[in-house]
């Protein structure tokens, strides 16, 4: 069946405006007129038209300069124009096709040649609708799909940012009773009116301190047992009354009975208690300072990873590090992971960097990463592979899980292809990967599988040329 459109005749030849219109009415369409440029431009903003039927000489705005203004403008530019040009006025409509016109017509016209070009052309623009629907309806679900791993990946990451938040928390609250203690045994050793030299005394046991707060003891649990009895006999013996409470932090700072012996030597026996109570207090200060920091430090990574996942600050097309890429997808997946999956990192060393959309390449890694947990059961071994081949890069994600048969192979990368049960996938996370890979990367996406082994590859360029520049 032939198309039907709306049509704007522009001619400023009022005998052609109306044979044309005419004839287009005859054939089902419903047609406007305008006599020169402007007018047609005014008509072109306020409804939509399927086709423009273009005279070329007229009056005010003339054909070519109507033409450059709805080829510039993207609002109009999908807009078929079919230019009408007198015989002799054929080296103009060539001009004009060159200038993005979609074809022409000679006058007079001939009804079977209007009918044809007409009908293509309307064909040619309705397609092109289709193609904007598609590719709007597609980002859609990019944007939704994008979204729903954003919120999923966000309760997850809460709950990673809690732990450490919560100790830097904790260790503030317990600093500020540390700290006063620490002072007031400080003013505790000042009234014994400690010498010179056992000032200095104190100076290198607090070095002491902090270096080995930074670079704590790993002994087995029954030595840490035994070296803590031998130290609280020590205090015992000394007359120091919290023995139970001060031992452990001494053992903690590596010392053993023959250092409490040199380390007290230069004091007094009535000073001693005053001295194991600020040595105490001083590993505690340390210690919880490096708890602090610690969980500090934590926050800051897990925030930063967040920054490179998602790529906050940059533009979408960039030079992108794929290791920081799957580096920051496993932080973001942590939660998830840590429950019975180790990850192999089998990275090239030598990986250059790519051009490449960020952001979308890590919702891929996320996907299928994803996808590996799911398989396994949260329980198995994933390996992340990197390597570099000519003009390509590719990244392997493997799992050790119950595999693919090949029936579902043929099926994974379908839209809203899925094997798990309703609210746990909707069958989109590699239908949108593969068009994020093979569309928008010029890559490719393919998956081996075998019980016991999947493996999905992905290629991506080394040089990507941007859409609509190749
Ligand atoms: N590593 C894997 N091992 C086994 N099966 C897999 C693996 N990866 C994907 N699949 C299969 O492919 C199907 C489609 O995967 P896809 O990621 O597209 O959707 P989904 O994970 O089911 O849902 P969504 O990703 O939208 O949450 C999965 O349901 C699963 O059956
Ligand atoms: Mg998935």
């Amino acid at each position: 069946m032939a198309e039907r459109g709306k049509i704007l005749v522009v001619d400023d030849n009022r005998v052609n405006r109306l044979t044309l219109s005419r004839s287009l009415e005859a054939e089902g369409h419903q047609v406007a007129l305008a006599e020169e440029g402007q007018q047609a431009l005014d008509l072109l903003y306020q409804e939509p038209f399927e086709v423009v039927l273009l005279d070329i000489l007229m009056p005010g705005l003339d054909g070519y300069q109507t033409l450059g203004r709805i080829k510039a403008d993207p609002e109009l530019c999908d807009i078929p124009v079919i230019v009408i040009s007198a015989l002799d006025e054929l080296d103009s409509a060539v001009r004009c096709i060159e200038m993005g016109a979609e074809d022409y017509l000679s006058k007079p016209f001939n009804p079977v040649l209007l009918r044809a070009r007409l009908g293509a052309s309307l064909q040619r623009k309705k397609l092109r609708d289709l193609e904007k629907a598609f590719l709007q309806q597609e980002f859609a679900l990019r944007q939704n799909e994008k979204l729903a791993t954003l919120g999923r990946l966000s309760a997850g990451m809460a709950h990673e940012l809690n732990n450490p938040a919560a100790a830097a928390q904790r260790g503030a609250a317990q600093m500020q009773i540390a700290f006063a203690r620490l002072q007031e045994t400080l003013v505790g050793l000042g009234h014994q009116g400690l010498s010179g030299p056992q000032w200095e005394s104190l100076g290198d046991l607090d070095r002491q301190a902090r270096a080995k707060v930074q670079q704590p003891l790993r002994l087995e649990p029954l030595e840490t047992s035994d070296r803590t009895v031998e130290l609280e006999d020590w205090l015992e013996d000394h007359q120091i009354e919290n023995a139970w409470e001060v031992a452990p932090n001494l053992v903690n700072l590596g010392y053993r009975r023959g250092d409490l012996e040199s380390l007290s030597a230069p004091f007094t026996q009535s000073q001693l208690p005053a001295l194991m109570e600020w040595l105490n207090c001083t590993y505690v200060v340390y210690n919880l300072l490096e708890e602090i920091g610690t969980g500090s430090r934590h926050i800051s990574e897990i925030v930063k990873a967040l920054k490179t996942y998602s790529y906050l600050d940059q533009a979408p097309l960039q030079s992108v590090n794929l290791h920081e890429g799957l580096d920051s997808t496993l932080v973001m997946l942590h939660s998830r992971l840590k429950q019975g999956v180790t990850v192999h990192r089998q990275y090239d060393p030598n990986l250059p960097t790519i051009q490449a959309y960020g952001s979308e390449l890590n919702q891929v890694w996320t996907n299928l990463i994803e996808n590996a947990i799911d398989a396994m059961n949260g329980q198995g071994s994933i390996t992340l592979r990197t390597r570099h081949d000519g003009q390509w890069v590719i990244v392997e994600v493997e799992d050790d899980g119950p595999g693919i048969s090949a029936e579902v192979q043929s099926r994974v990368f379908d839209p809203f292809f899925t094997t798990k049960p309703p609210g746990k996938g909707i069958g989109m996370g590699l239908n949108i990967s593969h068009n994020t890979v093979v569309q928008k990367h010029q890559g490719r996406l393919e998956v081996f599988s075998q019980p016991g082994q999947t493996r999905f590859e992905v290629r991506l360029p080394l040089h990507l040329v941007p859409a609509g520049t190749a």
